[in-house]
């Protein structure tokens, strides 16, 4: 099973990734790469297909300026937009990147007004809000990539600390796609072993803290951008989950309708992800400890939307 047309918007670090792995996993048959910037999209998604013999995969993949190109698509990865240097927060991008969400959705509207969006341009919780009032999508397809990146990061830090293999661990990351996130410790576990009974407090602490900085990790490491294999990877593991009606549990920041008692904002949660996109926020139990944690990060992604308007 998989989609007949997918397409990622922004042919830069994050966007070109995705669509190499979009195409060597053949979610669909074209993947269109668009971007403003002229020849980009066409010479990457031209080597990438020259790659095909190679990886064997018939995805074909079409690179263009053009959004007519990527019409009827049946999913939209959305990865335009500027990235972190050192020293910048994922909140200082914020107006330039409103501006091309706003842009770049009211194409999609235009060309494919069934199609489902992945929005993974950072600040993520407030620009899948962007692109969820432009777009006019109801919320079952305007869903934003944060969550699977924030707990894979947790994860390979915790295969790392105990030196075993990440296929046995199970974590679930909540809260908006910042320092604020909330890593939840009572539901990490290792082939079923709950996390604390294989690791000291302050160890789990230190990797929960590692967690929230990670994306400023490597940021700070490459100097010029941010992170791009892991964030790819988890926007293709979310569009596999919907093409493939896998109904997956994933956590993703999706537009809450009064779950985990909030309203009108993005945020991450476990969310049930199959051919209709999000079919489900999935309601967890949260001790006080955890649920305050939620509300400073919900807190957070609230005055960011506030700094938004206040720009407009
Ligand atoms: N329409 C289409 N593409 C655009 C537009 C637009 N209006 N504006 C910018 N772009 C393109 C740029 O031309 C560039 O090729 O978006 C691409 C961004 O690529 P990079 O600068 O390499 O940034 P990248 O590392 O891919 O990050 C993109 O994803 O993870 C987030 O925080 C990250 O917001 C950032 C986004």
């Amino acid at each position: 099973m998989s989609a007949k047309k997918i397409t990622v918007v922004g042919a830069g670090h994050v966007g070109a990734t995705c669509s190499q792995l979009l195409a060597q996993k053949e979610l669909a048959r074209e993947v269109i790469l668009v971007d403003i910037a002229e020849g980009i999209p066409q010479g990457k998604g031209l080597d990438q297909w020259e790659s095909a013999p190679i990886e064997g995969f018939d995805t074909r993949v079409i690179g263009s300026n053009d959004y007519e190109q990527c019409a009827g698509s049946d999913i939209f990865i959305v990865t335009a937009g500027i990235a972190r240097k050192p020293g910048m927060s994922r909140d200082d991008l914020l107006k330039t990147n409103a501006g091309v969400m706003s842009s770049v959705c009211s194409e999609i509207k235009r060309v494919a007004p069934k199609s489902i969006v992945i929005v993974v341009t950072n600040p993520l919780d407030v620009m899948a809000q962007v692109a969820l009032e432009t777009t006019g999508f109801p919320r079952e397809r305007v869903i934003g990539m944060a969550g699977v990146l924030d707990t894979a990061r947790y994860r390979s830090f915790i295969a790392l600390e105990l030196d075993v293999s990440i296929e046995d661990i199970q974590a679930l990351v909540l809260g908006g796609h910042g320092d604020t996130m909330v890593p939840l410790a009572s539901y990490t576990s290792v082939s079923g072993i709950p996390l604390s009974q294989l690791l000291a407090q302050d160890r789990i602490d230190a990797l929960v803290e590692r967690t929230r900085k990670g994306g400023g990790e490597i940021v700070a490491h490459l100097k010029t951008g941010s992170a791009y294999y892991a964030p790819a990877a988890a926007a293709v593991q979310m569009a596999e989950a919907i093409v493939k009606d896998k109904r997956r549990i994933l956590p993703c920041a999706a537009w809450l309708q009064g779950e985990y008692g909030m309203s009108d904002l993005y945020l991450g949660v476990p969310c049930l992800l199959g051919a209709n996109g999000l079919e489900k926020v999935i309601e967890v139990e949260l001790d006080a400890e955890e649920k305050a944690a939620l509300e400073t990060s919900a807190e957070h992604v609230r005055s960011t939307v506030a700094a938004l308007e206040a720009l407009q």
